[in-house]
């Protein structure tokens, strides 16, 4: 599965993710540009560093692609600015979440009923956890709608779980470089069918995709999109010399800060205490963003109670003892941004 991206915001097709909310394009009618990434960054790829050596790596031609894609993304919110008379929102539906790095997918789960008409969308690198991730939505959202047509719940799960089994197996078949889900993975898959009753949105407001966030996020949103993103639990990068690979660095945050909208709320939780006073030490000296303390958030902001519990990773944790670092900013305008 390459990593695809969009030439800038504007061009991303969000119909095939959310389908109840934006209508498909007519048959016929042109693909959306997009761009698929190099081969190498297909499997379990420790991220490369954005910067200089993303230059380096990138290949020419999808070097230029990526300027030509900035310099229309530049113009595009140019225009949008003007004509919304400087704001950047639109009255199209657009994704308000962004769960960076979203692993097995638990948050977006979560948080689905408690904001249903909101869009959240989760964005991996590893092919394996995409596929994982896209199973559980389709399963989750199959059985919402067994459940809304009056099947009983066990009947609805046992449709889905043929359903999920003929999938799993075809795309293990189609895909060579797709590795077989574990046991463990595809119990994770069956417990998908968990669902009930009828949730609010009914998990048509999720959505996942691959990406290298660290490369690609501009691509997605347009400036002051987002009122939440997401780092939870991200891969340490221990080693001194591999803590240019850490998802959060100076240069990224002004790129989360873009995206965020003013008063957003950027969310960070590890189990690692080295990496928290990274991420903390670098949230902490941006100028766009200010903590939020702890206090102002425990017990009183849902989204907190599954930032700590609903991941896959923070169930890990806790199963393992482990104590949690939160650190949540709020994002601020910028003094020099009229
Ligand atoms: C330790 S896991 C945490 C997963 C999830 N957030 C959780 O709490 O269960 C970190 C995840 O970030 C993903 N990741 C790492 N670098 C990434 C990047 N540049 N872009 C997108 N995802 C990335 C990894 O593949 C992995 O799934």
């Amino acid at each position: 599965m390459p990593l695809e991206y969009p030439l800038n915001p504007g061009a991303m097709d969000w119909s095939r993710l959310y389908p109840d909310y934006f209508p498909a394009a007519p048959s016929g009618a042109s693909e959306p540009p997009a761009i698929s990434g190099e081969a190498s960054e297909a499997n379990e790829a420790v991220p490369a560093p954005a910067g200089e050596d993303d230059a380096c790596a990138a290949s020419a031609d999808g070097l230029k692609r990526k300027l030509a894609g900035e310099i229309e993304l530049s113009m595009t919110l140019a225009k949008k600015a003007k004509a919304d008379g400087g704001d950047s929102g639109s009255e199209e539906k657009a994704v308000e979440f962004a769960d960076i790095g979203c692993g097995y997918g638990g948050l977006l789960v979560a948080l689905a009923p408690l904001y249903p008409d909101t869009l959240m969308l989760g964005m991996e690198i590893r092919t394996k956890l995409v596929n994982y991730v896209q199973k559980r939505i389709e399963a989750l959202r199959t059985i919402q709608d067994k459940l809304d047509a009056g099947i009983s719940s066990e009947a609805a799960a046992k449709l889905d779980q043929d359903a999920a089994n003929r999938n799993l197996h075809q795309s293990n078949e189609a895909d060579d470089e797709e590795e077989d889900l574990n046991e463990d993975e595809k119990r994770k898959v069956e417990e998908a069918g968990e669902t009930k009753a009828v949730v609010d949105g009914k998990y048509k407001n999720i959505a996942v995709v691959r990406m290298n966030a660290m490369k690609y996020l501009p691509n997605f949103f347009a400036k002051g999109q987002l009122s939440k993103i997401f780092f939870l639990f991200p891969d340490p990068h221990f080693k001194k010399r591999k803590h240019k690979a850490r998802i959060i660095s100076s240069s990224l945050i002004s790129e989360y800060a873009f995206a965020t909208k003013i008063g957003g709320i950027c969310y960070t939780i590890t189990d690692v205490e080295d990496l928290h006073l990274w991420m903390k030490a670098h949230l902490d000296s941006h100028p766009l963003f200010e903590r939020i303390p702890d206090d102002e958030l425990l017990g009183k902001d849902p989204v907190v109670e599954a930032v700590f519990n609903c991941t896959e990773e923070g169930r890990k944790v806790t199963r393992n003892k482990g104590q949690k670092f939160l650190a949540c900013y709020r994002r601020i305008s910028d003094p020099y941004d009229n």
